[in-house]
């Protein structure tokens, strides 16, 4: 049987990144990660560091910026993950050039797991970092990079302990405000199923240059029906508030970095419809869903039961 493919993370202590660092090192990948020097010995990182260190994972001391230690990693694996922050995505630039010297990767993913950048009407804050992430893309289909972008569209995690009122710290249980009319479907996956899925996407041919998309039919929901799944599990009727577009738009102009950012993405979710307004072109993209049956996916209605 053939071994399986060497990755390497880069951003791997971060939000999403850990939870593939996992899901890597579990299915049997011999796993590497690009830490800084700092990160090893960072009390807020220590209980990851740690988890990592339990499933064998291997450090890599480097950083994104400097290009030798860049090489050097990429040169000890086959296939690249990149889950570094919004704020360093341009960085990624740095990545494809070291992928291209070092010559080979059978497989880059760059730090996308969010909406379609090339299907999203946003606005700006998040138009720009929007931007920024479509041009990595052009950069690695220029340069022949073998490639999979995972459009994983809202982490769970994020959005359904509150039901996606920003500023709060638990779900509603007397009003709710409802971003636009509440009609727009958006896809809500939780981050353990993003991991699974990226990491099966590794090694498939049907996944390579094709864009992932995770749509699992029982993760799609309006806010509409989100707030009535809500309504029925606590026994209650919210009072709903609905705030216009126009409204939206200007808190996004009055709101300070980086609330302008949350609010610029759940507008182009809420109002826009950007998670579900396009189909799948199947000529550049596959459905994760449909793809990997077999994996039993976390559904919104059974994240809703954990907050109960
Ligand atoms: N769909 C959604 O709901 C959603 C939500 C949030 C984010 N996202 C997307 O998910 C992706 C990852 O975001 P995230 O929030 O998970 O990232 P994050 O938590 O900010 O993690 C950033 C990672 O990059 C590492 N890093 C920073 N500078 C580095 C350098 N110079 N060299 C090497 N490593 C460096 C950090 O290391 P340290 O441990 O040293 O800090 C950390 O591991 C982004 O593309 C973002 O747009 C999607």
């Amino acid at each position: 049987m053939a071994s399986k493919s060497k990755i390497l993370i880069i951003g791997g202590t971060g939000y999403i990144g850990k939870y593939i660092v996992e899901a890597s090192a579990k299915s049997g990948h011999p796993t590497f990660v690009l830490v800084r020097e700092s990160t090893l010995s960072s009390a807020s990182r220590a209980k990851v560091v740690e988890n990592f260190k339990n499933l064998g994972v291997n450090f890599v001391v480097g950083d994104l910026c400097d290009h030798k230690s860049l090489v050097e990693a990429i040169k000890r694996v086959d296939v690249v993950i990149c889950t570094i922050g919004l704020f360093q995505l341009a960085d990624q630039d740095k990545i494809v050039a070291a992928i291209k010297e070092a010559g080979n990767v059978k497989r880059f993913f760059p730090s996308e797991f969010g909406h379609d950048v090339d299907c999203a009407h946003v606005v700006e804050p998040a138009k720009t970092l929007f931007a920024t992430k479509a041009k990595i893309r052009r950069a690695v289909e220029a340069e022949g990079i073998p490639y999979t972008y995972v459009t994983s569209n809202f982490f769970s995690g994020y959005s359904l302990p509150t039901l996606s009122q920003i500023g709060a710290s638990a779900p509603p249980t007397d009003t709710v405000i409802i971003l636009g009319d509440g009609n727009p479907k958006a896809i809500y996956n939780k981050e353990e199923d993003i991991a699974t899925y990226t990491i099966r996407a590794v090694e498939d041919p049907r996944t390579l240059n094709k864009s992932l998309h995770i749509r699992p039919p029982g993760n799609i929901y309006s806010f509409n029906d989100l707030v009535s799944l809500w309504e029925k599990k606590i026994g209650k009727t919210l009072e709903r508030t609905y705030v216009s577009e126009e409204q939206i738009l200007q808190n996004i102009q009055e709101a300070a970095a980086p609330l302008n950012v949350i609010l610029s993405i759940v507008h182009s979710v809420f109002v826009k419809g950007d998670h579900t307004n396009y189909e799948i072109d199947p000529s550049s993209g596959v459905e994760a869903s449909e793809l990997y049956p077999d994996v039993k996916y976390s559904s919104v209605d059974e994240f809703l039961n954990q907050l109960v």
